[in-house]
C-alpha cells in the first residue's frame, strides 16, 4: 500500500503493472463507495408504502413480509389457504406490526377474476399499492414421462399466468398514481434447465421473457420491474419436494448451498433497494450463474457428469 501511495507521488516512475494495481484499486473503492451510498439513499423507502405480497403466507413471502414489517410497510398477503394467513398476519401483529398495518386476502391467483376483485377490495380498503411483490409459486418434480399434462397446466397456471393476473390488476392502480414496482420471484430454473423441472423451468422462463418485456415497456410509464433467481432455499415447498425428489434432481440442485428464505429476502430487499433489475441471492449462486451466462456449455457438461453419477431414470427411479 505503502509503495503506491509512493508511486502517486514519484510521478512516472512507476511501471504498468503498478498503474493497473492503482487502477484496479480505485475502481473497487469507488464502487464500494457506490454501493454503500445506493443502500443508504433506498434506506426507508419502504416506510408506510403499500404492499401486496402473493404467497405471503409461507416460505419467502412470509420472511418478506417479516422483514417489511419492520420496515414500517403496510402489507396485504395473499394465498389460498385463509388460516395459514391469518397465522401469519397473527404472527406480523406479535412482531409489533399495528392492526391496520396488515391485511390478508385468500384468494387463488390462477383465477383472474378473483384476483381482479381481490386487488379492488384491497385498493379500496387501503388505497392503491405502490409494490406489488409476486412469490406465490408451486413446484412440482418428477421424470418427465411421470408428469401428467394436468401438472404442466398447473403450474403454468400459477407460476406464469398467476403472476401475469396480478401484474394486471395492479396495472390500473400504478398508472393512475403515475408509478409502481413490480418484484417477480423467478428462480435459477429460469435460467436454465434443470433435470426433473420440466414443467417448473417451463413455467419459470416464461416468466423471466414476461418480465423482460414488461420492464422494456413499463419503464416509460415510471413503472420498475425486478426478476429473482434464487437458487434452492430452505421453505415447506422444498420440504415437501425433499419427500419424493428424484435423485438425479437432488444430485444436480445440491451444487449450491442452501440459505434460508430469510436470507434470501435480505438479499431481495437490498437489490430493490439499489434499484437492481436482476436480483441473485447469495455468492456462490451469483458466481455459477455468472459463469453460466459466459460458459452456457460447461454448466450442461458438470450437470451431465453429476445426473450420469446417479441415473436410474423412469423406469428404474422412483414413480411419483
Ligand atoms: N424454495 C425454493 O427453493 C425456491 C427456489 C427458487 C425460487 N422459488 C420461488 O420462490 C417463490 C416462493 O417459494 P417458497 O419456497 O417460499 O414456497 P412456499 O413456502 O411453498 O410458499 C408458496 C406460497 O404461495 C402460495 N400459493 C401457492 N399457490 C397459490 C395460488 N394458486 N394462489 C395464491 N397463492 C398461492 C402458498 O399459499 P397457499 O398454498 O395457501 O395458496 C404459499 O403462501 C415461488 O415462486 C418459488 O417458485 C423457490
Amino acid at each position: 500500500m505503502n509503495r503506491c501511495f509512493t508511486l502517486l507521488i514519484e510521478d512516472g516512475k512507476g511501471d504498468g503493472r503498478d498503474g493497473f494495481f492503482l487502477f484496479c484499486l480505485l475502481y473497487i473503492s469507488v464502487t464500494l463507495l457506490y454501493s454503500w451510498l445506493e443502500t443508504k439513499s433506498g434506506g426507508n423507502m419502504f416506510d408506510g408504502k403499500n404492499i401486496v405480497i402473493t404467497g405471503g403466507s409461507s416460505g419467502l413471502g412470509k420472511a418478506l413480509a417479516e422483514r417489511l414489517a419492520a420496515k414500517g410497510a403496510r402489507l396485504t398477503l395473499i394465498a389460498r389457504d385463509p388460516k395459514k394467513l391469518a397465522s401469519v398476519r397473527q404472527e406480523l401483529l406479535g412482531g409489533g406490526a399495528s392492526d391496520a398495518a396488515v391485511d390478508v386476502f385468500p384468494c387463488d391467483v390462477s383465477d383472474s377474476r378473483a384476483v381482479e376483485k381481490a386487488f379492488k377490495a384491497l385498493a379500496d380498503k387501503t388505497g392503491a399499492p405502490d409494490i406489488l411483490i409476486n412469490s406465490a409459486g408451486i413446484l412440482r418434480e418428477g421424470y418427465f414421462e411421470y408428469q401428467p399434462i394436468d401438472t404442466f397446466r398447473e403450474t403454468m397456471d400459477i407460476n406464469f399466468f398467476g403472476t401475469l393476473h396480478c401484474i394486471q390488476s395492479v396495472l390500473p392502480y400504478f398508472k393512475e398514481k403515475g408509478d409502481g414496482r413490480i418484484v417477480n420471484i423467478c428462480s435459477v430454473a429460469g435460467l436454465i434447465g434443470v433435470f426433473g423441472y420440466s414443467a417448473y423451468c417451463a413455467s419459470k422462463h416464461a416468466l423471466r421473457g414476461l418480465t423482460g418485456a414488461l420492464r422494456a415497456e413499463l419503464k416509460h410509464q415510471n413503472i420498475a420491474f425486478h426478476i429473482v433467481y434464487p437458487a434452492e432455499f430452505e421453505s415447506p415447498m422444498v420440504e415437501a419436494l425433499n419427500v419424493s425428489r428424484t435423485k438425479e434432481n437432488k444430485t444436480v440442485t445440491g451444487t449450491i448451498p442452501i440459505l434460508s428464505a430469510e436470507a434470501v429476502a435480505d438479499e431481495i430487499i437490498k437489490g430493490i433497494m439499489k434499484n437492481r433489475y436482476e436480483i441473485t441471492p447469495g455468492i456462490a449462486t451469483r458466481i455459477l450463474t455468472g459463469l453460466e451466462r459466459v460458459f452456457p456449455s460447461a454448466g450442461r457438461i458438470v450437470s451431465d457428469l453429476q445426473v450420469r453419477r446417479v441415473y436410474k431414470g423412469p423406469e428404474k427411479g422412483k414413480r411419483p
